[in-house]
Parts: structure tokens; C-alpha cells; sequence
């Protein structure tokens, strides 16, 4: 990243708070993943939930990524940006039919999550699906991010193979291409995400049309110094070995019915893999006040306590407050004051508005601009204008180029969406 005046620039540059997205490690981290998988035919995808910037987005399909979409919104991204129709995968979550239908028209290819919506999609006559089952395995860095198991909404169960090729059975009708799962989100552990992809795989044996697996997004990166990464190399042999066994097993499972056919297409959906890394929230300290040693509510004693505060909250970064997710945070201007140990919070008017607590920070002054690292993936994708607070603007660097990638919304943008007459 760039060093510590460069970040001061870009404030008086953008203004403050800002995202800043580092395209070159981004570009890194896709490589890194085409690198780790060996089976070929693969094609890697992009979920654009973690990150919606079109110079991030178009950074990664640079790299030969497709998307993955999870709304008609993303769709219209991804086919703003170029993307191939055959290229993004609408994963859908309760979608209506208006959706459903404008998917087919855009010519995408529709992950149904629910055998009603196959239903639907085959009565609409729509030549190929792809299904996301459930495995029952679920991973992810917190509940909430879970989404496979009994208490996931997302898929159909895997015992529930034969009612799909019931609805979708080819042969003139709608055709079964794809079979997806995605079970969590934030793992770095990789024994349940291979476990998962054997019983998704058993499942795939038994839909004759198939022309790709999809094993979903999912891979953590460390955002503690004491967190192991993901280890992307097993990741990736784990998955090219199964896929190829699994090839050959389709074939011969279906061979005599089908005739020959291409070698199955291998998918993955990283989001937060390729871009959190990449994502700074900048933010100026606006405040700083200690409460002295007081008395909780409950009778037990607490230490004196130092605030703080931010120009930004959980309106643009509301991570921590809704997965209890830890992001570091480094002063920029005073990296090397003594670590003080703090409470970092936002400016919005909730107690839950806490980006850390107790951490050490080098001694943060009135004015100082801190980085929270790892915010690349659902930061600002996850951004609200809460307290009518406007959107932050967005900066894209690419070694010595450095570009705004989206205007600071204003106020008046903010309160325009109302019909005032
Ligand atoms: N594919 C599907 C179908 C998904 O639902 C997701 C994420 C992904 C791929 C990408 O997952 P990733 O590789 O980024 O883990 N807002 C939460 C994460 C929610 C993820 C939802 N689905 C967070 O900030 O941690």
C-alpha cells in the first residue's frame, strides 16, 4: 500500500472518509486463485455483493473472471461492464417473476434456490438451470454467514435430487447444466468447504445434462495477525482432484445415454478473497474523551475508558456491529505513538456504532487519519445512508495511478429520492 503522506494526499484530494481499493492486489489475488486450480476446463467467477466498484469489477474480469449475481441490480452491472450473458451465473434468493423473467430475456443463467422457482423456470420454458443445493454442511466466521444446514434458507436439500429432475428432466425440456453450492462465507479453515464438495458431487452424478459445478464462494482471508490463511494450494488440489474423478465417473455414468460431451466446467465464486485485503476505510478522528474508572450497572468495577470517534460508523463499514468482525486499525498519522489502548467509534447514533474495543491504537489524536484495514469486501457494497448520512466517495490506486471511482453522494442527492409536493 501506499505510504503514509500518500493517504493524507488522497484525504485532501477526496475527502474524508474515504474507500480506497488497491487494483494491483486485487489483480494478485486472482491470479493466485487461477494459479491454485490445475483442473481445466475452469472458470472462475466474481460475486459482486463484495464489491460493486466497476474499476474493481473490471480489474478481476481482466483477469478472465465471470460474475456471480444475486439481483437484478448486479445483473445490469455485470452486462454493463461487458460481461457475457453465458458469463453470469443470477443466482437467485427469492426472487419474483418479473425477475425471473427478465433473467431469461438477458439471457443469463439462472441458479434456482427453491424447487418452486424450477418449477416456474421450467413452465417458462427456459432451455438450461442450474441448481443450488443445500449439502447440509455449513461453515462461515459467524452464524450469520452461514448458508448451508437445516437453519440456512438458502437452496434445495440434497435428498431432493429427483423432485428437480422431475421438473427440469432435459430432453426438450429445461435442462439441469449446473450444480452449485455455496455453504458459508469467511472460512479458513477448508475441511468442511472439501466435504461439502464430495456430497455435492454425489448429488451432480445423478443429473445427466450437466455442463458445470459451481462450489461456490466462501474462502476467508486473515483479518487477525494470528489468523492462518487459507490454504489456497489444498483448496485447490482438493477441488481439481475431485473434479476430475468426478468427470470421469459422470461420463460413464452417463456415457451410453448421452454420447460424448466436453470435460465438466469447474466454477468458484470468491467475493471477499479477491478484494477485502484491497479495501482501506480512511477516516479522521473527530473526537477523543476518557471517562474515568466507574461502576457498571451490575456492581463490577470498570477501568477509565477512551473514546474515539470517527467521521464514519456503521453506516459505511457495518461489519463489526452486525458480525462482530474485527477489522485492524492503524494511525496513519502518528504510527509510531505509544499504543493506547481505546475504543474506536463511529458518528452514528447508536451504541452498537463501536469499530473496536480495547484495542491499542498508537496514541490517537484529535484530527489523526486511521485506516481500517480488510474493508474491501462488503464494506461499501453493505453501505447505508442511515441518520442521512451521504455514501462515501471511492478511490481506486493502480501503482502510480490514482483515480476517484465514485463522487461522495451529497446531502441534497440523499433527500431528493423523496417527492416533497
Ligand atoms: N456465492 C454466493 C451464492 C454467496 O451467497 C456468496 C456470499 C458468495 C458467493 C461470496 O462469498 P465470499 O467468497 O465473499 O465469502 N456480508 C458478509 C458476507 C455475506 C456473504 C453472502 N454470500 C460479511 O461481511 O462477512
Amino acid at each position: 500500500m501506499p505510504h503514509v503522506m500518500h493517504h493524507h494526499d488522497l484525504i485532501s484530494r477526496f475527502g474524508s472518509p474515504l474507500y480506497v481499493y488497491d487494483l494491483a492486489l486485487v489483480r494478485e489475488r486472482a491470479r493466485a486463485l487461477k494459479a491454485a486450480i490445475t483442473y481445466k476446463p475452469f472458470q472462475p467467477l466474481f460475486a459482486l455483493k463484495a464489491n460493486s466498484c466497476p474499476a474493481v469489477v473490471r480489474t478481476i474480469l481482466a483477469e478472465g473472471f465471470g460474475c456471480d449475481a444475486v439481483s437484478p441490480g448486479e445483473v445490469a452491472l455485470a452486462l454493463r461492464l461487458g460481461v457475457k450473458p453465458g458469463l453470469v451465473l443470477y443466482t437467485e434468493n427469492n426472487m419474483d417473476d418479473a425477475e425471473q423473467a427478465a433473467a431469461i430475456q438477458q439471457g443469463v443463467t439462472i441458479t434456482c434456490g427453491s424447487l418452486d422457482r424450477l418449477a416456474r423456470l421450467a413452465k417458462s420454458g427456459a432451455p438450461t438451470a442450474a441448481v443450488r443445493f443445500n449439502p447440509d454442511i455449513g461453515a462461515g466466521a459467524h452464524a450469520k454467514i452461514c448458508t448451508g444446514g437445516p437453519l440456512s434458507k438458502f437452496g434445495v436439500h440434497h435428498t431432493q435430487v429427483d423432485e428437480a429432475l422431475k421438473l427440469a428432466p432435459g430432453q426438450g425440456k429445461t435442462a439441469i447444466v449446473g450444480c452449485h453450492m455455496h455453504i458459508g462465507s469467511g472460512f479458513l479453515d477448508a475441511d468442511a468447504f472439501v466435504a461439502a464438495m464430495g456430497v455435492i458431487l454425489n448429488i451432480a452424478l445423478r443429473l445427466p445434462d450437466l455442463t458445470f459445478i459451481d462450489f461456490g464462494g466462501g474462502l476467508g482471508i486473515p483479518y487477525r495477525a494470528e489468523d492462518q490463511p487459507i490454504d489456497l494450494a489444498r483448496v485447490g488440489r482438493e477441488a481439481s482432484r475431485l473434479m476430475a474423478e468426478f468427470d470421469a465417473r459422470h461420463r460413464a455414468a452417463h456415457h451410453a445415454r448421452n454420447g460424448d460431451r466436453a470435460p465438466l466446467e469447474l466454477r468458484l465464486e470468491p467475493g471477499r478473497y479477491l478484494v477485502a485485503e484491497a479495501g482501506t476505510l480512511l477516516t479522521t478522528v473527530t473526537s477523543v474523551k476518557t471517562y474515568p474508572e466507574s461502576v457498571n450497572p451490575d456492581g463490577t468495577p470498570e477501568t477509565a475508558r477512551t473514546y474515539v470517534g470517527c467521521d464514519t460508523g456503521f453506516n459505511h463499514l457495518v461489519r463489526t456491529a452486525m458480525y462482530d468482525a474485527w477489522h485492524r486499525i492503524d494511525n496513519l498519522s502518528h504510527p509510531h505513538g505509544a499504543p493506547t489502548r481505546v475504543d474506536v467509534v463511529g458518528n452514528i447514533c447508536e451504541s452498537g456504532d463501536v469499530f473496536a474495543r480495547d484495542r491499542h491504537v498508537p496514541q490517537p489524536r484529535l484530527g489523526d487519519l486511521l485506516a481500517i484495514r480488510d474493508a474491501g469486501a462488503y464494506g461499501f457494497s453493505m453501505a447505508s445512508t442511515y441518520n442521512l448520512r451521504p455514501l462515501p466517495a471511492e478511490v481506486v490506486i493502480d501503482g502510480k495511478d490514482v483515480r476517484l471511482a465514485r463522487q461522495r453522494q451529497t446531502v441534497e442527492q440523499l433527500l431528493d429520492g423523496w417527492i416533497w409536493s
